[in-house]
């Protein structure tokens, strides 16, 4: 038998809906409802609009009536689609010789960084890798994120890869949030590697990839290409037997050097992802390619570095989507409304822009077409700000957080 819910009368719902995956998009243009309500059937929405309407619609199919007392604003459930939460320890030692005046790169060189990460991990437990996941899913939960993107890339090995996929698959079982795993066997060279770069995609391809698929444990194949991890001439052949696989490309491309929105481009990406460094060639380029952007702020806020120029991508014609990154080295905040928010006020973005950044068009970066808008038949994930006005939102830099959190029609998180 179904279940109906109707929740509302909500004084503003943002839906999203229409919005174009590219380009630059002014405020007038937020799809917003009014006096709004919303009915669910099980996970999904089955009618959405004006409140005395669709009750008339509720009534008939014998609704539970939600009923609000108070001005709320709803946003669909937001979208985080760049992650590393799957992992052990803390890097604040790196953080504070960051500050101190060691660059990233330079750490990485002398044994912190990713490798220093990739050591705590590989000594952690499936259970106990899956364990932090969830937590860490559940803290991004609260803050109103229903679906999250996860990578590897901190294992390195065949066997320690599948050990953080197998933990990120568990953990999705063990979470109410979506977790989309992907697969960043290419993070870097592993120091304990007896090979190069070549030889270690080559094994990747023939014993990691193959798994993958015959275990279902993700459709997505993420590469670092910068001058401490891959070269665009090292990732090319991997990236397109990964794609011949049937996996969905991504690329951490362009964050201190130029040349992996350039690979981005050449595989047909689904995104290309950081972009701090990309300079208006790169910008062109991407614009005109089918290449989504993902901005990460995170980074750039925990690296004391040059955000994505965002505000280019969007007027030269690019579909933006924005991310945590949330990872123990260069993002170790892990708050999206806040990082978006502190992006939108360096980059110059209007509340469309960012909004569409961490819904819809972060959908369209995980290639996710059933949700990211509210609308009939999309997922009912999303959630409640207590408060009349949308532009609220953003103006309390993620201080704001969610009344309630809804996914897949029910209630997952209040406070
Ligand atoms: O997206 N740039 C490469 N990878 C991560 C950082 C990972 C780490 O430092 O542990 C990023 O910033
Ligand atoms: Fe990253």
């Amino acid at each position: 038998m179904k279940k109906y819910t109707f929740i509302g009368p909500i004084t503003q719902v943002v839906s999203m809906d229409s919005i174009p995956l590219k380009g630059a998009l002014k405020d007038e243009e937020i799809p917003i409802l009014k006096n709004a309500g919303i009915l669910i059937e099980d996970q999904h929405i089955y009618a959405i609009g004006n409140y005395d309407e669709i009750k008339k619609i509720a009534n008939t199919v014998n609704a539970e009536i939600v009923e609000l007392q108070s001005d709320y604003v709803c946003l669909p459930g937001l979208i985080d689609a760049h992650t590393h939460i799957c992992f052990s320890g803390s890097r604040a030692n790196d953080y504070a010789m960051r500050n101190s005046g060691k660059s990233y790169l330079e750490i990485a060189k002398t044994g912190g960084g990713i490798w220093d990460t990739v050591t705590k991990t590989r000594a952690t437990s499936q259970e106990k890798l899956s364990h932090s996941v969830v937590k860490r899913a559940n803290h991004l939960l609260k803050n109103g994120i229903t679906t999250v993107e996860v990578k590897t890339g901190y294992g390195l090995s065949t066997e320690e890869e599948l050990k953080m996929l197998r933990a990120i698959k568990h953990a999705n079982l063990n979470s109410e949030s979506d977790l989309i795993a992907t697969c960043l066997a290419a993070h870097m060279l592993p120091k304990d590697y007896k090979g190069d770069h070549t030889a270690y995609l080559k094994e990747m391809t023939t014993t990691l990839l193959p798994t993958l698929k015959t275990e279902k444990l993700c459709n997505r194949i993420d590469a670092f290409v910068e001058q401490s991890a891959f070269s665009k001439e090292q990732i090319e052949p991997y990236l397109f037997i990964a794609k011949e696989m049937g996996f969905d490309i991504t690329v951490h491309a362009d964050q201190f050097t130029t040349g992996g929105s350039e690979i981005a481009i050449k595989v047909n990406a689904i995104s290309a992802d950081h972009l701090e460094a990309s300079t208006d060639i790169e910008i062109k380029k991407l614009a005109a390619s089918n290449v989504i952007a993902i901005a990460l702020p995170g980074a750039s806020i925990g690296l004391g570095c040059d955000f994505t120029p965002a505000r280019k991508i969007l007027d030269a014609g690019g579909a933006l989507a924005i991310a945590s990154d949330w990872n123990p080295g260069s993002a170790p905040m892990g708050d999206l409304l806040t990082q978006a928010a502190i992006l939108g006020t360096f980059q110059k973005l209007s509340n469309a822009e960012i909004l569409a950044g961490i819904t819809t068009r972060a959908a369209a970066a995980l290639r996710l077409e059933d949700r990211g808008k509210l609308a009939p038949k999309m997922l009912a994930d999303f959630c409640l700000f207590s408060t009349h006005h949308f532009n609220e939102l953003l103006y309390h830099q993620g201080k704001l957080t969610p009344s309630q959190v809804w996914k897949r029609g029910k209630v997952v998180s209040t406070k």
